[in-house]
């Protein structure tokens, strides 16, 4: 029996499985609208076999989008974009669906990312604008100096994810998780390395910690309780001077306090000086697993998890309840279908690619070597009596 493929309830949703996909970044929006690309790339990740699906980091205000080619919903037309959006998605499986929710702060009006570590600031021939940070001082001596936020720039801010967590939720999504991670906006508050305020909002763990967690109230309030709530932490900075591990599980203590349903432990990439060290299949399953010892949390993992293999065993071990899954999705949008045949797990497919499932199409262990007989429960377009990878009246090359 797969623990992968159980089902878990996060606040008030039912996941079908363990495996999520992980929020992706496009850089594919126009004006912050989801643009016919998202439809395709989320409409294929939603035939994944996933039981979540997140889309990707949505700016809360112009300013917070990292590019010009950032996701928003920040208006009425990104809204209905998105409405659209998840409307014909949800037509094609039942997997839950997810928006990130996130402002990009001294990190926003940049080039795309190219090279993982480095992004650019955008020269003010390429549109570039006012960035905001909890601190005036930029990523390097390259890029925007951001403005200090002052007391109402934390307000609007504030209301800025309400806003956009009304509108993700008028727009149909089951799911929301508040990106607070990976050197944006609400991490650069919660390090040390980029928050150096002398204020309320600045110096103790505590101070560094009250803007997220204002942020993630005031989401709270208008997200509603029968959907799921989620954040996205930095566990460890992997910077000397950088928020350590038991602050991240401090930080995951009081979003528990604040009526998060879970938290996905990711970690680096907050400025100069970030020594990450060399990832290795599932290097940040620790840290979801130190939060599942010390809060009541749903624990989500990710960071190389790319077998079926790894990820039933993070489940099965209790290392973590749910798995994201990034880049393997992207090299395979049907990773969720593929993991069940190699854990012999019979799951539901699309009725449009029935031809292709494991015990209807003889090509099925050709491709997938690996892939265990899978005793079919479920719907296929023969009876399960009337054969299996063996019959070869039904695996003629012209099919029927
Ligand atoms: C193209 C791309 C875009 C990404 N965009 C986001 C994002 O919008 N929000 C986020 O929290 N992480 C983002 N990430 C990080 C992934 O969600 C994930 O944490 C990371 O890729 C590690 O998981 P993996 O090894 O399974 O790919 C992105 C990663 C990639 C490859």
């Amino acid at each position: 029996m797969s623990a992968l493929f159980q089902p878990l309830q996060t606040g008030g949703v039912t996941l079908e499985n363990r495996i999520v996909v992980s929020p992706m970044c496009q850089y594919s929006a126009v004006e912050g609208l989801a643009q016919p690309w998202h439809l395709i790339h989320i409409g294929g990740l939603m035939l994944s076999g996933a039981g979540l699906v997140i889309m990707e980091a949505t700016a809360t205000e112009a300013a917070g989008r990292i590019t010009h080619g950032c996701l928003g919903l920040y208006n009425h037309e990104h809204e209905a974009a998105l409405a659209s959006l998840v409307s014909e998605t949800k037509k094609l499986s039942s997997a839950a669906l997810g928006i990130q929710i996130g402002h990009a702060g001294r990190r926003a009006s940049c080039r795309p990312v190219k090279d993982r570590n480095k992004g650019e600031s955008l020269p003010p021939e390429e549109g570039a604008w006012q960035t905001f940070g909890p601190s005036a001082f930029g990523v390097d001596e390259t890029w925007h100096v951001p403005k200090e936020m002052d007391a109402d720039d934390i307000a609007r801010v504030t209301q800025s994810f309400a806003d956009a967590a009304q509108r993700a939720d008028r727009a149909g999504f089951d799911v929301l998780e508040v990106h607070a991670a990976h050197g944006y906006l609400l991490h650069q508050f919660l390090s040390p390395v980029t928050n150096h305020r002398t204020d309320a909002y600045g110096g103790s763990t505590e101070n560094r910690m009250r803007f997220p967690l204002e942020v993630v109230r005031a989401v709270r309030k208008v997200w509603p309780k029968d959907k799921a709530l989620g954040v996205r932490v930095n566990s460890t900075d992997w910077h000397p001077e950088g928020q350590s591990i038991d602050e991240a599980v401090a930080f995951a203590q009081q979003l528990e306090a604040a009526g998060v349903d879970y938290v996905v432990m990711s970690a680096g990439n907050l400025a100069p000086g970030t020594q990450i060290p060399p990832a290795t299949p599932g290097h940040q399953v620790d840290f979801a697993t130190l939060v599942k010892k010390h809060t009541g949390l749903v624990s989500m993992a990710v960071g190389l998890i790319a077998t079926p293999e790894l990820a039933e065993e993070i489940v099965s071990e209790d290392k973590a309840d749910l798995v994201a899954i990034g880049r393997a999705m992207l090299d395979n949008p049907r990773w969720g279908l593929h993991a069940a045949a190699r854990l012999g797990v019979d799951v539901d497919y699309p009725p449009q690619y029935l031809r292709a499932r494991p015990n209807n199409w003889l090509g099925f262990p050709l491709v997938h070597p690996d892939a265990q007989p899978v005793e079919a429960t479920r719907q296929i377009d023969r009876p399960a009596s009337s054969g299996g990878w063996d019959r070869p009246d039904i695996n003629t090359a012209s099919g029927r």
